[in-house]
């Protein structure tokens, strides 16, 4: 099953909602090509995953410096860490030789990079957002 877009992902700014619905688009897109163990395309998707995947973590770090969030540099630092660990889980993939069992660990662990973070680490942001909705 991919996973949907709801609501309560939104951490109130449009620009932040609409990366995140990219990449969870992005993530099911690489989901489904891993499934089909099509390492061609998987290593396709993954490329757009990861450019993605930074261009967001640059323009978010932005933002939180624009809004004066004082935790841009720890959180900075979670996005080269998420960044990493996206390399290590795809190159796993691509090395492996069991990758019936690689299968469902990548999915969790794409599902808990992605959602972890945006529920946990992102959502910090929502109170800064309040009354600063034209920033962006
Ligand atoms: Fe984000
Ligand atoms: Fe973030």
């Amino acid at each position: 099953m991919p996973v949907e877009w709801r609501d309560n992902f939104s951490v109130g700014n449009l620009m932040i909602d609409g990366d995140h619905q990219a990449l969870i688009d992005i993530v099911n897109e690489y989901e489904r090509v891993l499934a089909d163990k099509d390492l061609d395309r998987l290593k396709d998707v993954y490329r757009r995953l990861f450019d993605y995947a930074e261009m967001h973590f640059e323009r978010e770090i932005a933002l939180q410096k624009a809004i004066h969030f004082p935790h841009h540099a720890a959180h900075a630092q979670r996005h080269d860490d998420l960044l990493r660990q996206l390399t290590a889980i795809h190159e796993a993939f691509v090395a492996g030789t069991e990758r019936k069992s690689i299968i469902p660990k990548t999915t969790q662990l794409l599902r808990g990079w992605l959602l972890t973070h945006i529920l946990k680490e992102d959502m910090k942001l929502k109170p800064y957002f309040t009354g600063h909705r034209g920033a962006a």
